[in-house]
Parts: structure tokens; sequence; C-alpha cells
């Protein structure tokens, strides 16, 4: 006897969009006719798939730091260090990406990326506007990256303003002046699409606000919070590079110099500097005057 049941497709109601609540909400059959591979190579997709997933994180990172600037220039820093505390769960997932592709050798990589050449021309990630605003909005700015959106007019001005514009670190420095530890005019009234540079003042400030451990307890907290997203990313760098190193090698790569030895460079560019620099003085007790008696 056979069991198996067989039942017939009910007909959509006359007034259905053909999707359900989910299907419409969540645009599932837009996301999932998104992937193209190039290749018959059979990992490609976990390749499409690995970046898309990046690239919607990176955009979900960008727009929570853009809610966290608000609400650092609105004073609410509790808000603020909420939304930060976002970022910072988000490298967890963003991160683990790269063990979906940790299978690939050279030999598929190429595969892959021959045919991708063949189909769209010389590509490079750092064609890749999502990942360049999300820097900008960390606080490094490089302007000569704009070069690669020329062919993207929309995307070169969007990335164009996002350069002038303040990064996040300028907003945590300008709400510390408003609160309390005043900056130098310098840091706070520049021109923010210039590359950053670190002074001793901002170091004095990190250093006075984690002078004492039971002070400036908020303040403390959006430190470590902001080390915790310099890590993520940091550690997303790493992770990039010694996928690069196990999949590409030393070969020559978009620029024709080799690959690692362009990206080596790139591991220092590390967020909020003077959090970090600070850390060398932090800790240490107050210069003491040596003419007072004991
Ligand atoms: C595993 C194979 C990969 C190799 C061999 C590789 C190699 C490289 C190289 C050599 C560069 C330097 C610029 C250039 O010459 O193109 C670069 C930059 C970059 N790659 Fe990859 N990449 C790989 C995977 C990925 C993936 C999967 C992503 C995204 C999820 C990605 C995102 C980026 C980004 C954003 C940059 C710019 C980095 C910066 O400006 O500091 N790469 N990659």
């Amino acid at each position: 006897m056979n069991d198996t049941v067989n039942p017939e497709r009910p007909a959509p109601a006359s007034a259905s969009t053909g999707q359900t609540p989910y299907s419409a909400w969540m645009q599932t059959d837009v996301l999932h006719s998104l992937q193209h591979p190039v290749s018959d190579h059979p990992g490609e997709h976990a390749w499409i798939t690995s970046v898309q997933v990046s690239e919607l994180y990176w955009m979900l990172i960008i727009k929570e730091i853009q809610i966290a600037q608000a609400q650092l220039r609105a004073n609410d820093l509790t808000q603020a260090c909420r939304t930060l505390q976002r970022v910072v769960a988000h490298h967890e997932p963003l991160n683990a990406t790269w063990r979906s592709i940790a299978w690939m050798t050279p030999t598929d990589l190429l595969s892959i990326l021959s045919r991708a050449v063949a189909t769209y021309g010389k590509d490079t990630a750092l064609q890749g506007w999502t990942y360049r605003y999300m820097v900008y909005l960390r606080g490094i700015k490089q302007a000569e990256h704009l070069q690669h959106f020329v062919p993207q007019p929309k995307r070169w001005d969007q990335l164009n303003k996002a350069l002038a514009e303040p990064s996040l670190y300028d907003d945590v420095l300008a709400y510390l002046n408003r609160n309390g530890f005043a900056m130098p005019v310098a840091v706070l009234d520049r021109d923010f699409s210039v590359p950053y540079q670190p002074t001793k003042a901002v170091e004095k400030v990190w250093r006075d606000i984690y002078a004492d451990q039971n002070d400036n307890l908020k303040l403390q907290q959006l430190g470590e919070t902001l080390c915790d997203i310099a890590e993520g990313f940091s550690t997303w760098k790493s992770l990039h590079l010694m996928a690069t190193r196990r999949s590409f090698g030393g070969r020559p790569a978009y620029f024709g110099t080799e690959g690692i030895a362009w990206l080596l460079p790139t591991m220092d560019e590390i967020p909020f500097p003077e959090l970090w620099s600070a850390r060398g003085f932090i800790g240490d007790p107050p210069a003491a005057c040596p003419h007072r008696h004991k």
C-alpha cells in the first residue's frame, strides 16, 4: 500500500500578492535571486554568499555607527554605548564568514577568479564602496581610494561626502570636549577629509579618563567598547590576510605588486589611535615632585 500523501497545492486567494508575510518582510525572493555564479566551480556559491553577507554586515555597521554619532551629538552617551555594543556584536558573524571559504586552495580561487575576470573584467575588492564607507566612518580617511568609484558617480559623491564629514572618533572627541575634557581647537575644527593626526593632548584626555578605576566609569565603558570595535575590525583584516596567504600566496595582485605586501601595512591602520597609545601610560603612578618632603 502506498501511504504517500501528495497534497495538491491550494490555489492562492484571489487578492494574493504571491507572498507570505514572512517572504514579503524578508524579501526572500529578491534575496535568493541575487547569486549569479560565473564559473562551474561548486564552491562559487559559497564565495558569493560569503561576500554578500559581509556586504550586508558592513552596511549594518555603517547604519549603527551613524545612529551612535547622532546619539553622541545629542549628548546621549547611554544610548550611544548601547548602539556601539551592537556594533561589537556584529563583528562576530562578520568575521565568521571567513570560515565559509577557508576550504579554498589557490586552484579553487583562481578557477573562480579567472571566470570573473573573463565575465566582468579585472576586479579588486577596493571597488567595494560599502567597505570604504565603513572605514571612513571608523576614522581611517584615505582619499586615494575614491579613484575606484569614478565609474559609479553616485557612490563617488557619497564617499566624498563621508570623507569630508566627522568620523565616529571625531564625534567621540567632540562629546568629550563638551563634557569636561577640553580638546585643542585644532582637533575639533579641522579638515575631516585629511588623515587624522594623533596628538599628545588627546592621549592625555584618555589617560585622565582612565586614571581612577572608580571615576568616569561611563567614559571608560565607551573607551572599552571602542577598543572592542577596533579589535573586531583588526581581526577581520588579520583573517583576510591569512586567507590571502592561504589561497593566493605571494602572487602579484591588482596593482601588479605582491598582494600580501600591499595588505601588510593596512594591519597598522587601527581606529581611535590615542585610545591605544594612552595605554602605555594608563596606570602609571602620578609623577612625584623630587623636592617633595617625605
Ligand atoms: C580569499 C581570497 C582573497 C584574496 C586572495 C584577497 C586578496 C586581496 C588583495 C591582494 C587585496 C589588496 C588589493 C588588491 O590587490 O586587490 C585585497 C583587498 C581587499 N579585499 Fe580581499 N582577498 C580575498 C578575499 C576577500 C573577501 C572574501 C573579501 C570580502 C568579504 C575581501 C575584501 C577585501 C577588501 C575590503 C579589501 C580592501 C582592504 C583595505 O583597503 O584595507 N577579500 N584582497
